[in-house]
Order: structure tokens, then C-alpha cells, then sequence
């Protein structure tokens, strides 16, 4: 299915974001954050759900206009359908339900994480599978073999929090704001990871699953022995330590991915690739592998509706009329695509 005019929504979390993507070329890409979950420290679904609500047509209207397009020049509107925040999802699959029906369009319900990997099938320099993808995100961890563009196999995941919502909580105890992602990868550049010993998790186990609910007790720890002044003096050395004890492990796991099996390429993807020491450890061990790299723009880590049309060119296209009862899924894969 590559090549067709695609109209992407993606509302799983919080941020209402809208696309236009032909074959791989991205014609616009709108992505609104809903900043309003900062004062909670978190995303609240309900919040989330309310805002898509008054964001999706605008957001949408907006893409539209950034591809110089009318709706009467798509040909299919592509949907994440799961996994995500149920009520948030409803949004952008009732919003593609209503602007594919009167139109007979047919629409593409498309699997979240698949998105992340697909990121990579985007222009400029689209990556071809078969390739190895770590992909960090704030609800998911996990090494995914990708052997065609339709899916992926995923060969370890975290047996317990995922990376960004280890690196969120851990931003939230250093008393930095949410998304706590990019202020801890600020505070981490003025300290020294060294100071404080942070456990790498997993570090001994065989396999290619990951752990970090470990680290962010150790991390209550050493706050508590320190108190709270102490904290506000070795804030910079505790979010350098933390943040290199996190990249330690996906790197350390994705090292050992290969190491079991020859992949001709790796890529990054989920709003923790957007980490510079994580991209810049990774660049490290594919030149010293001798690996090809694939890093997605910055914009393309984190959730955006490029990333869903991308997945959505390579997933079957429900026609006209039998989609109207589809429905979300707010966790596991019930799309045709996503993990096997
Ligand atoms: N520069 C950065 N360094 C580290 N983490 C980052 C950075 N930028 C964003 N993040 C983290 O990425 C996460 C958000 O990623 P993403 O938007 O892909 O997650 P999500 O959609 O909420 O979760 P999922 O994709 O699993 O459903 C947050 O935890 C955020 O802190
Ligand atoms: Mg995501």
C-alpha cells in the first residue's frame, strides 16, 4: 500500500498530533502537547481525553493546511488504535471513523509501536528492514527484530517500568518537570555520573529483557541518606548518574542483541531516543560493530502522526463500511501489524 495520500491521527497519550504522509515522504506533521498534565506530574487520562477532544479538529485542519491539501485529495486516513490511554485513543479513532465514512475512504488502524519502528521507513533516508530496533518510549521498553515493514518480533522487553517512565520518575524525585526526559538530559550535562553508584540492572542475565524499577528505589535511597539539601547540591551528579545508569542498560542489551544474531542495521526509536548520550553511546558501538546506523530526527522519537502513517502504509486498509465498529485497544496488538 506505499504511495497513497494518507491523513495519520494519533492520540494515544498526550499529545494530539495529525499527519500527511505520502509513500514516505512526511507532507506535514502537527504535533500538539497538551502541557496542561506538567502541573499534575503526569498524564491524568481523563485531562488527556477532554483535550484531544477540543485539539483533534484544529490539529487536524492544520496539517491539512501545511500539505496544501484539501480532505478531498486523501485517499485513506490511517489511526492508532492501541496500545494507549483508552479514552485519549477513542478521540482520534472516532475523529478518522467520521472523516473516512461520508468520503468511503478506507481507513488503516494501526498499532502504536509498530509506529515507533516505522519511523524509520520516513524520508530522509528511509531505513529498509531487516534491521534491530531499540525502542524506549514512556510506556514501553523493548528490543524488536524487524524483518519486514508489516510488524516486528519482539525479542526482550522490561519486566517491569519502561525507560522514559523510569527517567520521568526518577526527573520527578530531583524535582524537575514532566516530561522529565530532556531537563534531566540538562541537569545530567553539568554532573558527574560517576559520583553516585547506580545499579545497572540485568547486567548478568542472559537474556535481552530489561529492569528498571531497581534503579529509581536506588534512587529514592540515596535521596533519603542525602536529605533534602543534599539533594539540591548533588542534583547535577545525581541526574548525570541516573541517566548514564539508564543509557548503560539499553546499550548493554542492545549489545548483546548483537551479539546473538547479525543484523545489517540498527535504529532507534520512542520518545527515549531522542536522548543525545543515548544516541551518541549507540553511534559509539555501531561504528565499533561496524553496524549501519539509523537515527529519526528528534521529532520523529517522541509520538507523532508521521510515524502512524508510516506503519499505516504497510497495513491492510479496512474498506468502507467495515471499520465503522472497530474499536481501541488499551493494551496487547489487535491490528494486523504490531508485535508477533
Ligand atoms: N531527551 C530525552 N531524553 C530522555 N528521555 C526523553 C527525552 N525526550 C523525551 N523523553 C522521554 O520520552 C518519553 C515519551 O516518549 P513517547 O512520546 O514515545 O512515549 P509515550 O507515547 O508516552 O509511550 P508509548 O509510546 O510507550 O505509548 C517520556 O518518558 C520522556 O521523558
Ligand atoms: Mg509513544
Amino acid at each position: 500500500m506505499t504511495g497513497m495520500r494518507v491523513l495519520a491521527i494519533e492520540t494515544s497519550c498526550d499529545d494530539t498530533c495529525a499527519a500527511v504522509v505520502e509513500g514516505n515522504r512526511i507532507l506535514s506533521s502537527v504535533i500538539s502537547s497538551q502541557r496542561i498534565h506538567e502541573r499534575y506530574g503526569g498524564v491524568v487520562p481523563e485531562v488527556a481525553s477532554r483535550h484531544h477532544l477540543e485539539l483533534i479538529l484544529p490539529v487536524i485542519e492544520d496539517a491539512l493546511d501545511r500539505a496544501g491539501l484539501s480532505l478531498d485529495e486523501i485517499e485513506a486516513l490511517a489511526v492508532t488504535a492501541g496500545p494507549g490511554l483508552i479514552g485519549a485513543l477513542l478521540v482520534g479513532l472516532s475523529a478518522a471513523k467520521a472523516i473516512a465514512a461520508p468520503r468511503r475512504l478506507p481507513l488503516i488502524p494501526t498499532d502504536h509501536l509498530h509506529g515507533h519502528v516505522a519511523a524509520n521507513f520516513l524520508e530522509p533516508d528511509p531505513l529498509e528492514p531487516p534491521f534491530l530496533c531499540l525502542v524506549a518510549s514512556g510506556g514501553h521498553t523493548m528490543l524488536a527484530a524487524v524483518r519486514d515493514h508489516g510488524g516486528f518480533e519482539i525479542l526482550g522487553e522490561t519486566l517491569d517500568d519502561a525507560a522514559g517512565e523510569a527517567i520521568d520518575k526518577g526527573a520527578r524525585m530531583l524535582g524537575l518537570g514532566f516530561p522529565g526526559g530532556p531537563a534531566l538530559q540538562q541537569l545530567a550535562v553539568e554532573g558527574d555520573p560517576d559520583a553516585f553508584e547506580f545499579p545497572v540492572a540485568m547486567s548478568r542475565d542472559p537474556g535481552l529483557d530489561f529492569s528498571f524499577s531497581g534503579l529509581k528505589t536506588a534512587l529514592v535511597y540515596i535521596c533519603r541518606d542525602l536529605g533534602e539539601e543534599g539533594v539540591l547540591e548533588r542534583k547535577a551528579d545525581l541526574a548525570a548518574g541516573y541517566q548514564a545508569a539508564i543509557v548503560g542498560q539499553l546499550v548493554a542489551k542492545l549489545t548483546r542483541a548483537l551479539a546473538l544474531e547479525d543484523w545489517p542495521a540498527v535504529a532507534l526509536g520512542g520518545g527515549v531516543a531522542a536522548n543525545l548520550p543515548l544516541r551518541a553511546a549507540v553511534t559509539r558501538l555501531c561504528e565499533e560493530k561496524g553496524v549501519r546506523l539509523k537515527l529519526v530526527p528528534i521529532s520523529l522519537c517522541t509520538d507523532n502522526a508521521a510515524m502512524i502513517a508510516a506503519a499505516a502504509s504497510h497495513t491492510e486498509p479496512i474498506p468502507w463500511p467495515g471499520y465503522l465498529d472497530f474499536d481501541a485497544f488499551s493494551s496487547g496488538g489487535r491490528t494486523s501489524a504490531g508485535a508477533t
